[in-house]
């Protein structure tokens, strides 16, 4: 966002917190826009002292720090209270002239409305799960968008620490973690009967430690004709001692697992030495590219950058076959980790991170950002996962659901 320490704006700034706060549902932002600074023209002048007057840390935002030129430093700070950031003209072409931001759920527990955030047309429906302990984190649930109430769309209700999802083909997918004696793995749900089954929940034998989030690929292969298909899941030890202790010790490694349902064959595609912390997992439109972001765990411990992998998003051209190749560092979050990202039919790439939900262009230039610090109810919460439907995104925030209608069809 500042390459050379320079902020370009322009800024877009709504209403200010409090009156967000306050008011249930349906009200409309406001939004004007002003530059704070322009990219200097005279290459000479590109020589920036560290962060060029600005003053921030780790544990904030963007928009949480500081500068010593005092204009810069009060539109930074407005910017915190904002809904929308832009960083660039495209963002605003997004949110179009009147961007709405709805409350449609909440205050609500902790932890209630945390991961999946999965589209499902059939029932104008958003389901999502909750990780936390006690029962919201054991239930998959869904938002009926026609009356904004919530129900529980599994038939048996139980699904033991469901993560992340995705639809294809009249069912959801989930990735769950199981627990100490049941093994963790991915669901299918039948959107209309509720009913469950196992698509995959160990590798000859070997339980999964705690599969974290799942895309389906769809593409035909020309050479052959064929419908090639992929189900892609991520799997890491999140749930094993060493971080939240819900599973028990890991088994296998942190992979990217493929799962080819045509030939019957489950295959590692992407090893720990590639990513460490497989998390979010993403695929385009067209079923040509793989986005999986990586998790810092030492970041997520407060023991800083050296101990794990990075707060990275990574691209991958998927080969007509579906195979990932040709791994790149597409990004990272400037703060917190990336977690749920998706990729919208423009080509754009939604990310849940440290500032909220954030969004980049294909080449990963970040646009900008919808922002935690006015979605959250409490600085202990966080935004894991949203989903993308129509003009609209709806955004899991623990304690709440937002949904904000853009200026644009982003799915
Ligand atoms: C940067 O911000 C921190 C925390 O607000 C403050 O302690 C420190 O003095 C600031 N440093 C500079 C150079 O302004
Ligand atoms: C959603 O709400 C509408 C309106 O109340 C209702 O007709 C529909 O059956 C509900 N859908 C589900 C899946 O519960
Ligand atoms: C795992 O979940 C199953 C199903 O709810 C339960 O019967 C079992 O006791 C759980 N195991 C542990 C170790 O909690
Ligand atoms: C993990 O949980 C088990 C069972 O509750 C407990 O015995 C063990 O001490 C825990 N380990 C850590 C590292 O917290």
């Amino acid at each position: 966002m500042a390459s050379n320490g320079a902020v370009y704006g322009p800024f877009v700034v709504g209403t200010a917190l409090a009156a967000s706060n306050r008011k249930p549902s349906g009200y409309n932002v406001e939004s004007y826009r002003f530059n704070i600074a322009q990219v200097e023209e005279d290459v000479e002048d590109w020589s920036i002292s560290r962060a060029s007057g600005f003053n921030g840390s780790l544990g904030g935002n963007f928009v949480d720090t500081t500068n010593v030129d005092p204009d810069i430093a009060a539109i930074l700070a407005s910017a915190a209270e904002s809904p929308f950031i832009s960083y660039d003209a495209e963002f605003e072409c997004i949110l179009g002239p009147s961007p709405t931001l709805q409350l449609l759920a909440g205050p609500v527990d902790r932890d209630f409305a945390l991961e999946g955030g999965i589209y499902v047309e059939e029932t104008n429906s958003i389901w999502f799960t909750g990780i936390g302990p006690g029962e919201a984190g054991h239930v998959v649930r869904a938002l009926n968008l026609s009356d904004n109430t919530i129900y529980k769309p599994v038939k048996d209700n139980l699904v033991l620490r469901p993560n992340g999802g995705t639809y294809y083909r009249g069912h959801v997918y989930i990735a769950f973690w199981g627990n100490r004696t049941v093994t963790g793995g991915v669901l299918a749900i039948d959107v209309h009967t509720g009913e469950t089954k196992t698509v995959v929940n160990n590798y000859f034998g070997l339980p999964f430690n705690s599969p974290n989030d799942v895309a389906c690929a769809e593409r035909p292969d020309p050479s052959s004709g064929i419908r090639r298909r992929a189900v892609f899941f991520t799997e890491n030890d999140f749930g094993a001692p060493n971080l939240l202790n819900e599973t028990g010790p890991a088994v296998l490694p942190s992979t990217v697992w493929r799962l080819d349902p045509d030939e019957e064959s489950l295959q590692p595609v992407i090893t720990r030495a590639d990513i460490p912390y497989p998390n979010g997992v993403a695929v385009n439109l067209d079923a040509t590219k793989l986005y999986v972001s990586d998790t810092p765990v030492s970041y997520i411990r407060g023991q800083g950058v050296g101990r794990s992998g990075s707060p990275a998003i990574y691209v991958y051209d998927l080969m007509e076959d579906l195979v990932p190749i040709n791994k790149r560092l597409f990004s990272f979050s400037r703060s917190r980790i990336p977690d749920g990202i998706k990729v919208d039919d423009a080509g754009r790439v939604w990310s849940a991170e440290g500032e909220g939900v954030v969004v980049r262009d294909s080449g990963g230039k970040i646009l900008g950002a919808f922002n935690d610090k006015v979605l959250l109810n409490s600085r202990d919460s966080e935004i894991s996962n949203f989903a993308l439907y129509g003009d609209k995104l709806l955004i899991l925030a623990e304690e709440r659901i937002w949904s904000v209608k853009l200026g644009q069809r982003v799915r």
